[in-house]
């Protein structure tokens, strides 16, 4: 064994960490790393930290790759993505966070927002005697869907409304306006974020087909549900999610999302993955089955 640390760069190690979250998933994601997606949509989003990339740490083994610690918009935030038979690295790469992925408070004082999963007690265990402290409001919870075969969802809409893909309709302009009202920042973009959105359509992994648009009368895209497919575990992944204040409980977020998943189905997924627990999501049949806890540290003060 020879295990080496080196930075992360994106030319030679994105396709290569997604490779290795595709080969190490496990059902019902109990390899508790990215589902491969969630690295595509981390690099695709347009409010990444692209300076601060080489601060992500990979651990080689031999050439072939072991564990990434990285954050997923800016410093500040670690996630740990681990080979099943190198989870010895945990305390190095929790010492290379608090080295490297610090972010810093208004006031300069650093800190480290490490996520970890809830049945990771040896990850826990190693947080609590470095002393981290949970901070709930935080914590992340990852949700299911097990599809039933063929997964055939009835998807009713209001009268007037329309449902696209991007492969239909991708006015970026208008995707701008939908998700920027849909994650509540205010009423109308300040102005349309024409390259983020091209970004985000970049990489990949990214299908139009799968990008679903809930169209108003008024020609408005009101609800938006990204989905991936993970072809190799036959998983599909959700997200962003976002339906506009003006036009919620009208069934259109989930119209969005049903279709989005009703593809994957199609393409062979038998399973569905989201970040969250919303009660929207429970009411597709999305069950939780587990939390990625945020344990913080100030570093200032060891
Ligand atoms: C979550 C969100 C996408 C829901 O969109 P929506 O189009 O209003 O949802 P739907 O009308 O399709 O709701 C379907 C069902 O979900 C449940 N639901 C939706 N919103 C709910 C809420 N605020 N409280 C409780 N249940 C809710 C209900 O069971 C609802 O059915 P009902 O209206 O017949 O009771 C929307 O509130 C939103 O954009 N929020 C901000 C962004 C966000 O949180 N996105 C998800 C991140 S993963």
């Amino acid at each position: 064994m020879s295990i080496k640390l080196r930075k992360y760069d994106i030319l030679k190690d994105f396709t290569a960490v997604g490779e290795f979250l595709i080969e190490n998933y496990q059902p019902d994601n109990r390899d508790g790393n990215f589902p491969e997606p969630a690295w595509e949509y981390m690099h695709g989003h347009p409010w990444l930290d692209e300076k601060s990339l080489d601060k992500i740490g990979v651990w080689e083994d031999s050439g072939r790759i072991v564990g990434v610690v990285h954050y997923e918009h800016k410093l500040g935030e670690a996630f740990f993505e681990i080979h099943p038979r190198y989870t010895h690295l945990k305390p190095e790469m929790l010492e290379h966070a608090e080295k490297y992925l610090y972010g810093e408070t208004e006031n300069g004082q650093k800190y480290i927002k490490a996520f970890i999963n809830d049945f990771d007690k040896e990850f826990e265990a190693l947080v609590k005697s470095r002393g981290y402290e949970k901070d709930d409001t935080l914590a992340r919870l990852m949700s299911q869907l097990k599809m039933t075969q063929p997964f055939s969802p009835v998807i009713p809409l209001p009268d007037g409304f329309l449902l696209k893909s991007l492969a239909e309709d991708n006015d970026l302009a208008k995707i701008d306006r939908a998700l920027w009202r849909g994650f509540n920042h205010g009423d109308e973009p300040p102005e349309i974020d024409f390259e983020g959105r091209k970004k985000q359509q970049s990489v990949p992994n990214f299908r139009k087909d799968l990008n679903i648009i809930i169209v108003a009368p008024d020609g408005n895209y009101v609800a938006y549900a990204g989905t991936w497919f993970e072809a190799t575990n036959r998983f599909a992944y959700v997200e962003p999610v976002a339906t506009d204040p003006d036009y919620r409980r009208m069934g259109l977020g989930k119209a969005a999302v049903l279709e989005g998943v009703r593809r994957c189905g199609e393409l062979g997924a038998t399973v569905a993955y989201v970040g969250n627990v919303l009660p929207f999501y429970l009411s597709m049949g999305f069950k939780k089955i587990f939390t990625c806890n945020c344990w913080i540290k100030y570093l200032d003060a060891r």
